[in-house]
Parts: C-alpha cells; structure tokens; sequence
C-alpha cells in the first residue's frame, strides 16, 4: 500500500520534472512569436537558455544529496529528466551560437570561442555533457554498470564549469552565479562520507528534537 503510494508520488514528481522543465522552452517559444525577446533576440535566447541550463542542472545534482539527507526515495525519477533537459538547454544555447549568431561559419566560430576566453569554458563545459547525455538511457546504465556511475560523477567537475562560464559571461552582478556556486559547493561536500555521515547523523537528531517538542506531554 505504501508502496504503491510512493511510486504514485515518484510517478508524478517525474511528470512535474518534464512540465516544469519545458514551461522556459514554452516561454521561448510565445516570446518569439509576440515579439518579446528584446531587440537583441539572439542574445536574449542565448541567455535564456543558457540560465534554464544551469539551473536544471543543479538541481539534477541536488537530487542524490537531498535524497540521503532527507530518505525521499520518491525523487530518483526525477534526477534523470533534469539532467537531460539541462543538456538540452546546452545544446539549444550552443545552436544558436554557432548556427543563428554565426551562421555556421565554423572557422568564425573558433576563433571567437578562442578570442572571448569564457566561452572556452562553456565549450569545454559542453563537450563534458554530451557523454553524459548520450549515456542517459537505462540501457546503457545496465551495459556499464559500476562505470556508469563513475562517468556521471563527471556532473560534478560540469556544474562548477558552467556557473564558472556562467559568471565570467555576465562580468557585473554575479549574484546569481555566486548563488548556485555556493549551492554546488555544498552539494560537492556533502558527496564526502565524512561529512555526510555527520550531517545525516545533526538532521536526524534535529527531527527527533522536533519530534520530541512537537509530542503534547501528559
Ligand atoms: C560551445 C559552448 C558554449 C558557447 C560558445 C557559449 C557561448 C556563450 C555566450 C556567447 C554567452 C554570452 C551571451 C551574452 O550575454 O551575449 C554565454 C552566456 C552563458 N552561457 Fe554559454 N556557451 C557555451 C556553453 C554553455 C553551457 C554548456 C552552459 C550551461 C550548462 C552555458 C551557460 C551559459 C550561461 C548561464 C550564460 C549567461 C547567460 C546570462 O547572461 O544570463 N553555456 N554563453
């Protein structure tokens, strides 16, 4: 019975996970079409989806740390949707550089990756995704077994590469890069048994304090 409970709440997690994933691309596209992308379209779509990237992107990694904190067993289905829609995103932001902004002009294209050295970043950022991204499906989780995992820790040196390009792109007001940064950062070291054996131990012993005040005495 619980059971079943818990998989109707993963089932509709991972339903929420895809909407909600797709409402930036839904904006998109209305914007585009009512003529509100600014008067630099190009730029503003590069932005865009540069931003939903990210931010899918860290919250796929938040998922795993939330879960062992938390015993939320009920996220799991939701980790995989939003790591392949961050992709996505990627892959839409890096479209429209290299065949709406330069017309796929390739040599263009390499040497303003070479000239703006933020975009470096963002391409070696890329490259590292699409690994991960093709890897994505169960079957290849199964054929690789133990090195699946290996490979999809590569999230974690991919996050703090885009939040780097991230900041270096915007130069001013780097709050929101600084944002997630700190977010990942936690994420990382909460990945080292260490720590997460100790913090798991301080939230448990919260809850049962909560737990405790929350319990009328007789
Ligand atoms: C070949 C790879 C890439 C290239 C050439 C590239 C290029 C660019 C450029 C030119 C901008 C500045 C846009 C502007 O304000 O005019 C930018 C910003 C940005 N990029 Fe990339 N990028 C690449 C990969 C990535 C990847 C993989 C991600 C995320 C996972 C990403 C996320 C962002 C973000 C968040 C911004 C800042 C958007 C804003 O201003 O709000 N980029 N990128």
């Amino acid at each position: 019975m619980a059971r079943n409970k818990n998989k109707q709440i993963a089932n509709w997690l991972r339903r929420t996970a895809h909407v909600g994933a797709l409402i930036p691309a839904a904006v998109m596209v209305r914007d585009y079409f009512t003529n509100n992308l600014t008067f630099n379209p190009i730029q503003e779509l590069t932005q865009r989806t540069g931003d939903t990237a990210v931010i899918l992107l860290v919250l796929s990694l938040a998922i795993t740390p939330v879960m062992s904190l938390t015993k939320f067993r009920a996220l799991a289905p939701s980790r995989r949707p939003l790591g392949v829609y961050a992709f996505l995103y990627a892959l839409a932001h890096v479209t429209i550089f290299v065949a709406v902004d330069y017309s796929l002009d390739w040599g263009q294209v390499f040497s303003t990756i070479i000239e703006k050295r933020f975009t470096i970043i963002g391409a070696l950022t890329f490259l590292l995704m699409v690994p991960l991204a093709l890897t994505s499906t169960t079957g290849w989780q199964k054929r690789m077994g133990k090195k699946w995992k290996s490979l999809h820790k590569l999230a974690y040196v991919i996050a703090p590469l885009a939040v780097i390009h991230y900041a270096w792109a915007l130069k001013a007001d780097i709050f929101l890069p600084l944002l997630f940064g700190s977010i990942i950062l936690i994420l990382l070291t909460l990945r080292f048994p260490f720590i997460k054996k100790n913090f798991n131990a301080k939230v448990a012993s919260l809850v049962q304090m909560l737990q405790r005040k929350a319990t009328p005495t007789t």
